[in-house]
């Protein structure tokens, strides 16, 4: 198990589509454990594998309920809308505002290769559409909300 070094808003291997994981070998297993490590002592929510630097089809996420290793994750279901701030490791100091559906349902190979099935509201919906993003090479602050929005669909405190 190892802390690896998370890549930075500039560098351009967080703009790359990551690629399928075709066999979950040992590799994967280390990375894994690998980006468990990192991301707990970043004190992150989630991380995907691009952003140390692997571009596969892997992240993790822990909202605070259990740690999720998903591989080759796909959005299967969602509803609804929110507004909330976000933010990124790969961004520190940055919180925007960005728009999520409410609720999602989420598919992966999970690390003995099954598919499983999550679902996700709020904080968690909203961590696996970021993280499911990353594999695309899309970031947060592509998605900032306008003004307008974040009056619409923000919720009152
Ligand atoms: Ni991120």
């Amino acid at each position: 198990m190892a802390i690896r070094n998370i890549r930075k808003e500039n560098d351009e291997i967080l703009r790359k589509k990551s690629r399928e994981v075709t066999e979950i070998n040992g590799r994967i297993l280390t990375l894994l454990d690998d980006m468990a490590d990192t991301m707990y002592a970043s004190d992150g929510v989630g991380l995907a594998a691009v952003q140390v630097g692997v571009l596969r089809n892997v992240v993790i996420i822990d909202v605070g309920d259990g740690l999720l290793e998903l591989i080759n994750p796909e959005i299967i279901e969602s509803e609804g809308v929110q507004c909330e701030l976000e933010g990124c490791l790969s961004l520190p100091g940055k919180q925007f505002y960005t728009i999520r559906p409410a609720y999602v349902k989420v598919k992966a190979l999970n690390r003995d290769g099954k598919w499983c099935v999550y679902k996700g509201e709020g904080l968690k919906a909203r961590a696996f559409c970021h993280e499911l993003d990353h594999l695309k090479g899309t970031l947060f602050i592509d998605k900032t909300a306008t003004q307008d929005e974040i009056e619409k669909y923000k919720k009152e405190d």
